[in-house]
């Protein structure tokens, strides 16, 4: 949601923005834009469009100049234009200002200023930042007061850089939304997120809202809001820049749906002790007195959460999940002994964030489950849990899910014997199948037929999925995947939910994906018959061992036989790939969905 990248140091800052920007597109690719002092002015090139775009543009008239500021946008306050693109300027050209977040207070700060006789060129709340430093400067502040003081008269959320011309510094703060410094020897690097800068330098400082940075041919220096010296730790990321780059695939998508096996290794690693305990690197006697479990999330990561429950209901837990936006509307009744999840791959999800905080105002215990260290959602919650599936850039969460889903059916053992002191009766048989699943996935990687399922109903009116219990998630998720990447209509069902209405849908265009992965079978079974009445065709995600669902198929998608909850991470490979190759059929963006953005900072 927004991409900001920020350089200084030796050498010509362009290349770096660029390529800074390119890493960064999954966060919004409306507009992009650079801003790079070159000691007689500032020079801004920005438009509406990819970054590629822009690069085409400025090629063979680079800007010249060794610190330097961009911003790829995902359209909030105004369209995508080029003159909403960011950077955003003062009156004079001489603040060049890029921001991710929203100022709350933009349209008061912006009459007051018109009314100063300030001019504005764009419809974005940003751009009364510039403006306001500014005036500052007008004021006879020197450039870091300005901003300090512009910063001071900001509600809302933003991560922000500016750059003054006649200056050689950047000036830099968060408050909501992220902003990681990266630290290269005499070189130093501000972005939204770590891979965009992570072919340059993986020594970085998670900063903190309401720090101050001033970066400079000399360095950085942090401090507090109040101008005191903050010494914050640099940290190394385990992330290669290979694992944030394309390789020879096509897309992201389909490099990171084929990671999967490794990425899945990586979250069950050391996780298991020698005595059939789980270590998720929380202390399991804080939860002894929890009396209810309740996931937040969105998207997706709402999808794992509901597998959560699943998990922890099907072992006498109580538990519940949640839509973040609509836990924030409605919050259940929450003490100290209640236990708040947040899913959250990315840690700054705004909505989950603002659900968390729900719920440490009301005195829950929270935790964050995050593929993000130095994350906002870890640095809110009590205790943190991570799900270790490496960098994952497509827009479309796939690795995530799977790495999301594995660690908490961990967590759910974890929790049940914190909360009842005895683990989950199946559990032995469950982490026989979570050591066999990378392998298991790869074997769906190598064999799958999806690709030749897409083909064949690519072109449908609608595509349906539906499931029971533990398949009823996947089903959910298989349509978000489906419809995000091929924009063509889906809808996920609970497999006994079709004839109380969504049947009336259903004809011989519809095809209907039914996942169908152990309990309930007989009875889903039926659904298919139901639904095959109607002349829907029905592709069966099911078990290679599932002869009685495997029979009614039209057409099947199989999966390694495993512990039904182990197999509906299976079965949503399987339907990550049908998404894949129908999306790729339509020659549709993959990586990069209409209108949508990898991490979502506004509520
Ligand atoms: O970073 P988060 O896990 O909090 O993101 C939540 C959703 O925005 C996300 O899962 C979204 O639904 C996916 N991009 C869908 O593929």
């Amino acid at each position: 949601m927004c991409g900001i990248i920020a350089r200084v140091g030796e050498g010509g800052a362009v290349d770096e923005l660029l390529t800074g920007l390119k890493n960064l597109e999954y966060r919004g690719y409306d507009s992009a834009g650079v801003a790079i002092p070159n000691g007689k002015s500032i020079d801004i090139r920005k438009q509406e469009g990819s970054v590629d775009d822009l690069v085409s543009a400025i090629d063979g008239n680079e800007p010249v100049g060794n610190i330097g500021i961009g911003h790829t946008r995902w359209s909030t306050h105004g369209p995508p234009t080029d003159e909403n693109a960011h950077p955003h300027t003062d009156c004079t050209g001489s603040v060049a200002v890029v921001h991710n977040g929203i100022i709350d207070n933009h349209d008061e700060l912006r009459d007051r200023l018109i009314a100063e006789g300030h001019e504005f060129t764009s419809e974005t709340d940003t751009e009364v930042v510039p403006h306001l430093i500014e005036r500052h400067l007008a004021n006879g502040d020197g450039p870091e007061a300005a901003f300090r003081s512009a910063v001071d008269e900001l509600d809302g959320s933003y991560a922000l850089v500016a750059t003054v011309e006649g200056g050689d510094a950047l000036y830099a703060t968060r408050n909501g939304s992220p902003l990681v410094l990266g630290i290269d020897g005499d070189r130093h690097y501000l972005a939204s997120d770590v891979p965009a800068f992570l072919e340059f330098t993986d020594d970085v400082v998670y900063l903190e809202d309401h720090d101050v940075v001033v970066l400079n041919g000399d360095g950085y220096t942090i401090f507090d809001s109040e101008g005191r010296r903050l010494d914050r730790p640099v940290e190394t990321v385990e992330w290669s820049p290979e694992d944030a780059e394309k390789g020879s695939y096509d897309h992201f998508m389909f490099k990171e749906i084929n990671e999967q096996p490794v990425a899945l290794g990586q979250t069950l690693s050391d996780r298991f002790t020698g005595d059939g305990d789980v270590d998720l690197g929380i202390d399991p006697d804080r939860y002894v007195d929890v009396d209810h479990v309740h996931f937040v999330a969105c998207g997706t990561s709402y999808h794992a959460g509901l597998q959560g429950t699943h998990i922890l209901t099907r072992a006498g837990v109580p538990a519940s999940t949640y839509r973040a936006s609509e836990f924030v509307a409605t919050p259940p009744p929450l003490n100290e002994d209640s236990l708040v999840v947040g899913v959250t791959q990315s840690g700054e999800t705004a909505d989950t964030l603002e659900a968390l905080r729900v719920a440490t105002r009301r005195g829950a215990k929270t935790i964050a489950v995050t593929n993000a260290p130095g994350s906002t959602a870890v640095r809110e919650t009590d205790e943190s849990i991570f799900i270790r599936a490496g960098p994952e850039i497509g827009v479309a969460a796939t690795k995530t899910f799977s790495s999301q889903v594995a660690t908490l059916i961990m967590f759910a053992e974890l929790i049940t014997r914190s909360m009842t002191g005895s683990g989950i009766e199946d559990f032995e048989e469950i982490v026989d199948s979570l050591r066999s699943l990378p392998d298991a996935v790869q074997r769906i990687l190598d064999t799958s037929r999806a690709e030749r399922i897409a083909r064949f109903y690519a072109g449908s009116e609608a595509q349906f999925f539906i499931g029971r219990g533990g398949a009823y998630p996947i089903a959910l998720e298989g349509a978000l995947k489906f419809k995000e990447i091929t924009y063509e209509h889906a809808e996920g069902f609970a497999a006994g939910e079709l004839k109380h209405g969504p049947l009336a849908l259903v004809n011989a265009d519809t095809p209907v994906f039914a996942v169908i992965l152990g309990p309930g079978d007989e009875k889903t079974i039926g659904n298919v018959r139901e639904v095959q009445a109607r002349g829907a065709p029905v592709i069966v995600v099911a078990p290679e061992g599932a002869d009685d669902a495997l029979a009614v198929a039209d057409e099947v998608l199989t999966v390694p036989d495993s512990h039904p909850i182990v197999a509906s991470v299976l079965a949503n490979v399987q339907l990550q790939l049908v998404s894949y190759h129908v999306a790729e059929l339509l020659s549709r963006s993959i990586d990069k969905p209409r209108n949508l953005a990898k991490s979502v900072t506004v509520e």
